[in-house]
């Protein structure tokens, strides 16, 4: 597995690539949600390139930024041992040579949901996904519907912009007991853990969407929102110091809006 840390060398290895690439952008400290995206991008690609960068631009919280888990050597084995081809890896100074003067801002969805608590955070991800997309220029980039609000911004800005890469949705992996996997999971204390599943339990729960968002409210959860978008059930609550997120299909059935 080749591990690629500036542009000069990617474009380089970029030329003499024959064959279909698909990328798995993510921002390190792997877990099995995100080698899922690498097994579907080698199921339809001869080549597969991950990309590890934490994009500072996303972090509207410096804490949360600075608190980020980095698991480097795990990732690198890892990702070398599910047949990973590349791994593109690079500084915020080769990614922003612009220092972030320029930005991608989409101006409907985004201010929504997360992008409501969370000011610029999706022009942050829309903008380095646009990077990405521009240095690799693979054939198809996967995402997880875990961050599912996310996932539709990146489908309409390819749309918009005419981006020659299709875009892959892969459905969340989570732990045994119902918790998405998340990088950030590694942060909760053994007692939040204990709780942490209760975020999905009860967006599958048989109750009204106000008894949900004040059920996760009395067992320990502060929710930013819970909400329908399309025919999903959105949600995003911190537990304790952590950000969580999760999603679940959502039929609207009349007496539970
Ligand atoms: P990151 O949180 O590292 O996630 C990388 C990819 O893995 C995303 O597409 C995310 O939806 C997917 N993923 C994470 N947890 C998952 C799970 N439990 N099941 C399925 N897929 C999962 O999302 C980002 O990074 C960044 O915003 C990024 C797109 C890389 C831009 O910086």
């Amino acid at each position: 597995m080749l591990r690629i840390d500036s542009i000069d060398a990617w474009q380089a290895y970029r030329k003499n690539v024959d064959g279909d690439i698909g990328l798995v952008p993510t921002m390190g400290a792997l877990h099995a949600g995100h080698l899922s995206l690498v097994n579907a991008a080698k199921s339809s690609n001869e080549h597969v390139v991950v990309s590890i960068f934490v994009n500072p631009t996303q972090f509207n919280q410096a804490n949360d930024f600075e608190k980020y888990p980095n698991t480097l050597d795990e990732d690198l084995s890892q990702l070398a041992q599910s047949g990973v081809d590349a791994v593109f890896m690079p500084t915020f100074e080769l990614m922003y040579p612009d220092n972030y003067i320029y930005q991608l801002t989409e101006k409907d969805l985004s201010t929504q949901f997360c992008g409501a608590h969370r000011p610029g955070h999706f022009d942050g991800v829309l903008t380095v996904v646009m990077k990405l997309l521009n240095l690799v220029q693979p054939n198809q980039a996967f995402f997880g519907e875990k961050d599912f609000q996310q996932l539709a911004l990146i489908k309409g800005m390819v749309k918009a912009f005419f981006i020659n890469t299709q875009i892959v949705s892969c459905p969340i992996v989570r732990e045994a007991d119902g918790l998405a996997m998340s990088s950030r999971n590694l942060r909760l204390s053994a007692i939040e853990r204990k709780v942490a599943p209760q975020l999905y339990a009860t967006l599958n729960s048989d109750s009204t969407l106000k008894e949900k968002t004040e059920h996760l409210n009395t067992i320990g959860f502060d929710v930013d929102y819970l909400a329908v978008m399309g025919d999903r059930l959105l949600v995003a609550a911190t537990l304790g110091e952590i950000r969580l997120i999760d999603n679940v299909p959502y039929d609207m059935p009349g007496d539970k809006a």
